[in-house]
């Protein structure tokens, strides 16, 4: 074990890392697990189309999908266990890089070996990548995470089009498979319809890992993280684990509550207890970091996401939460922020982990729903504390009890004449 490592990381020393003679670096996240699993059809459709070593040449593919669904850990895995003299492949991750143009520039540069400065349009860049790259080639370019630089507006995108379309006045003698990877589901959505075109058939949505997947990736990193000692565990832990990840279906959350319980285990041993302690932790002070960056429309929109929980999906949808809010900022003399800016805003924080949003297909416009993914007591406590401590908002919240606000949430629950939650029945005693 690198405990040199391991012990360079502040945040791992903190909690202590290290002292353990087990693998702990197996439940890291810069780890690449040797087994992938339940990724099979994934892989086979990336092996066929773009990793196949035939002759022909790869095509281009958009992979999409939440947080921690594996999606580079699959195109690591296939790219590390990739022999083809043929192939020429560079990967950028477009999260480390600042902006588009310095994600074009570092694929510049490992062709060529050193950087363009070409100024920021960052269709030069394409440009000068085309006519870089070899011609006797398969040359595939995967840009990780590029919806942290390009977002589908301002037609940002259509950069791209020179990596997709080579031949079109540029080159005819190269081949490129340009694989994007994108956390952002909605990205594809807004591409410029010549580069949603240029994808042709593959458009590879990676899917949220249930309970029984979640608890099968957590079994085979502690078998590795513990080999070899005599550490032990209770299955219970592990499906504790699993469940507590399973609403957000995100194996990274699921590996870091493990990691966790893992270090708080006392005398060898993982057990259920370590386990429940581990989910509340994490759950509590990954909110709470969010919850001091976040708006106070912010605030106010996700007041109302975690009043309307438990309701039908139909009272749940966007449309209302956004009612809710502009009711509550008349009462305020609040300015509102716009429904797109306030739709905006909750897709952005979906990244976060905090909420979920899923679409409502059988409803008119199929509208989307926002879910909370942590316990309704933590989120509870937090947002009291978070109306409470902000000026703006603590006026209407009385002493830390938010009455301006729950009165809202049940007059539009009769208004709406739906059976609102349980819960904010059991929370105010109001009926
Ligand atoms: N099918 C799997 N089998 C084993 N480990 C997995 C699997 N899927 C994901 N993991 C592990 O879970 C963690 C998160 O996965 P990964 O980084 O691939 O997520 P991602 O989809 O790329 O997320 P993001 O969109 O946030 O970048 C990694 O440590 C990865 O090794
Ligand atoms: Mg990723």
């Amino acid at each position: 074990m690198e405990i040199k490592n391991l012990r360079s990381h502040p945040k791992d020393d903190l909690m202590g890392l290290g002292r353990r003679e087990v693998n702990i670096e197996s439940l890291s996240m810069q780890y690449q697990p040797d087994n992938i699993v339940y990724r099979d059809k994934e892989i086979e459709d990336l092996k066929l189309y773009v990793f196949s070593g035939k002759e022909f040449p790869p095509e281009s593919v958009f992979i999409y999908g939440s947080s921690g669904s594996g999606k580079t850990a699959v195109i690591k895995h296939i790219t590390s266990n990739y022999k083809n003299k043929k192939a020429n492949i560079i990967y950028v991750n477009a999260g480390e890089c600042r902006s588009i143009v310095q994600t074009l520039n570092e694929i510049y540069r490992s062709i060529k070996g050193d950087y363009l400065s070409l100024g920021t349009n960052p269709n030069a860049y394409s440009i000068e990548i085309v006519k870089a790259l070899p011609n006797d080639k398969h040359n595939i370019i995967i840009i990780d995470e590029i919806d942290k630089i390009i977002n589908g507006k301002n037609n940002d995108d259509l950069c791209l089009y020179p990596l997709l379309r080579p031949h079109e006045g540029i080159r005819n003698d190269v081949n490129i498979a340009l694989v994007l990877i994108a956390n952002d589901i909605t990205l594809k959505d807004r591409f410029n319809s010549s580069i949603q075109s240029s994808f042709g058939r593959l458009w590879l949505k990676f899917y949220n890992y249930n309970e029984e997947e979640l608890y099968h990736i957590l079994l085979d990193r502690i078998k590795l993280a513990i080999k070899n000692t005599n550490y032990s565990w209770e299955e219970s832990a592990l499906k504790k684990l699993a469940k507590s990840a399973s609403p957000i279906g995100d194996a990274r959350y699921a590996i870091d509550l493990l990691k966790l319980a893992f270090i708080n285990s006392k005398n060898n041993k993982l057990t259920e207890d370590d386990a429940i302690s581990a989910c509340e932790r994490l759950e509590k002070t990954e909110i709470i970091k969010e919850f001091e960056k976040i708006s106070d429309d912010c605030v106010i929109l996700l007041f109302f996401i975690n009043g309307l929980r438990g309701s039908r999906n139909e009272l749940k949808v966007f449309p209302n939460i956004y009612s809710l809010y502009e009711i509550i900022c008349a009462k305020m003399f609040r300015r509102t922020i716009s429904y797109q800016h306030a739709l905006n805003i909750l897709e952005t924080l979906e990244k976060t982990g905090i909420i979920s949003s899923s679409e409502i297909p059988y409803m008119r416009g199929k509208p989307l729903k926002f879910d909370f993914r942590t316990s309704i007591e933590i989120v509870d406590e937090l947002l009291l504390h978070e109306i409470s401590r902000r000026e703006d908002l603590k006026k209407w919240a009385k002493e830390g009890d938010t009455e301006v606000f729950i009165e809202t949430l049940n007059a539009f629950k009769k208004q709406t004449k739906l059976d609102m939650s349980d819960y904010i029945d059991k929370k105010t005693g109001v009926t």
